[in-house]
């Protein structure tokens, strides 16, 4: 009896006790990161590759719960001619999510780039005038969020509408339709998914003056108007040649004090090329410092890298000499970045 009595006050004991070391043990893989940090994980996502490469399609599966399109999603490939819709890229990214327990990051509704070749000839010529444009980007919007609804946990509603001077870009929508275009997204964004959360996205907002200060600007302005925007997402596009954006904390934090919520939503680590180890570290510190600025944020909800590969990367077709941006080369081996997420922790 005394034996049994002294068992149950050890098991009480070690039950009450704080919890053992393994907090700290190394996460096995991203997903079980992704759960310490109550930080979503993601990566986009070639639908290509997807469709065609097991060993893509099992990493991806295995190691993100939060995905968006690299491409499946965006207007050329949604409606390449007018009114036909082509959506087996788009469902079939959505589907996969699905199955695997990924949510999903729609991308995107409002870009100048990578729009149908229709639209941009129908507007150059004069075929499509103002109103009828206005009518297309509704109808747009209206349809692929509804087609989506309740399976996109958030949408890039606009994209990098402010252009590298801090100036309203100067983009067929701005033109055409002047900057109402912008509320006008969001609204009908939330009118087709009033469950999605829905951003303004943008490239070097981690450290360039002009643009924050005007993105900020939109933000305030339309919460101001009571129009539905609630997150702002940072592409961290970076490259190791320059200096790592130092005070990108502080510009997230000047968003969600607005009450925004935030996210890393294409990080990607670029070199000039060949890579050393040397480099390899400089990129392993940079995504190390992406993701920690996210987790040390409680607004910062999800971190998401453009694609996991070196084997498909958009960075060797738009920088001459530069690539290797991304955690895991062209054979899935696992890079320093890969390592130095893992070793991230909540403070
Ligand atoms: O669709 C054609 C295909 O038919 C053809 O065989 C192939 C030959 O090169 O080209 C295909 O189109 C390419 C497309 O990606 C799909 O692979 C385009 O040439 C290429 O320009 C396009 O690049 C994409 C780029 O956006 C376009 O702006 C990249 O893959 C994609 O990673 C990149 O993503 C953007 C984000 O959406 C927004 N933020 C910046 C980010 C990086 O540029």
């Amino acid at each position: 009896m005394k034996r049994l009595l002294s068992g149950l006050a050890a098991i009480a004991f070690a039950l009450a006790a704080p919890l053992p070391a393994h907090a700290d043990r190394t996460p096995d893989d991203l997903r079980e990161l992704s759960r310490t940090l109550r930080v979503h994980i993601g990566s986009a996502v070639d639908a290509t590759a997807l469709a065609g490469e097991a060993d893509y399609r099992r990493v991806l599966n295995q190691e993100f719960n939060h995905v968006t399109a690299e491409n499946a999603m965006k207007w050329e490939t949604v409606e390449p001619q007018r009114g036909a819709y082509d959506w087996e890229a788009a469902d079939a990214v959505v589907e996969n999510a699905r199955r695997n327990r990924q949510q999903v990051r729609g991308h995107t509704l409002v870009w100048h780039n990578q729009l149908p070749a229709w639209l941009i000839e129908g507007v150059d010529s004069g075929a499509i005038d103002a109103r009828e444009l206005r009518k297309i980007l509704r109808s747009h919007i209206m349809t692929e969020v509804g087609r989506y609804r309740g399976k996109i946990r958030a949408w890039d509603v606009v994209n990098e509408v402010v252009d590298d001077t801090g100036k309203l870009r100067d983009s067929i929508w701005l033109k055409h339709l002047g900057p109402g275009y912008i509320a006008d997204a969001f609204r009908w964004a939330h009118q087709a998914d009033p469950r999605a959360r829905l951003y303004i996205n943008d490239y070097n907002l981690e450290w360039d003056a002009k643009k924050i200060e005007t993105t900020l600007g939109i933000v305030k302005d339309l919460k101001a108007k009571r129009v539905p925007i609630h997150g702002i997402g940072f592409q961290g596009h970076l490259g190791i040649q320059y200096d790592y954006p130092g005070d990108f904390a502080g510009v997230m934090r000047r968003f969600t004090d607005l009450g925004m919520e935030a996210a890393i939503t294409e990080a990607d680590v670029r070199m000039v090329m060949p890579a050393t180890a040397e480099k390899l570290a400089t990129q392993a510190d940079y995504y190390q410092r992406m993701l920690s600025t996210c987790v040390a944020n409680k607004r910062c909800v999800e971190f998401t890298v453009w694609g996991f590969t070196d084997r498909h990367s958009w960075v060797p077709d738009w920088f001459e000499g530069e690539g290797a941006a991304n955690i895991m080369d062209e054979n899935l081996a696992h890079k320093p970045a890969y390592d130095a997420l893992l070793a991230v922790r909540r403070k």
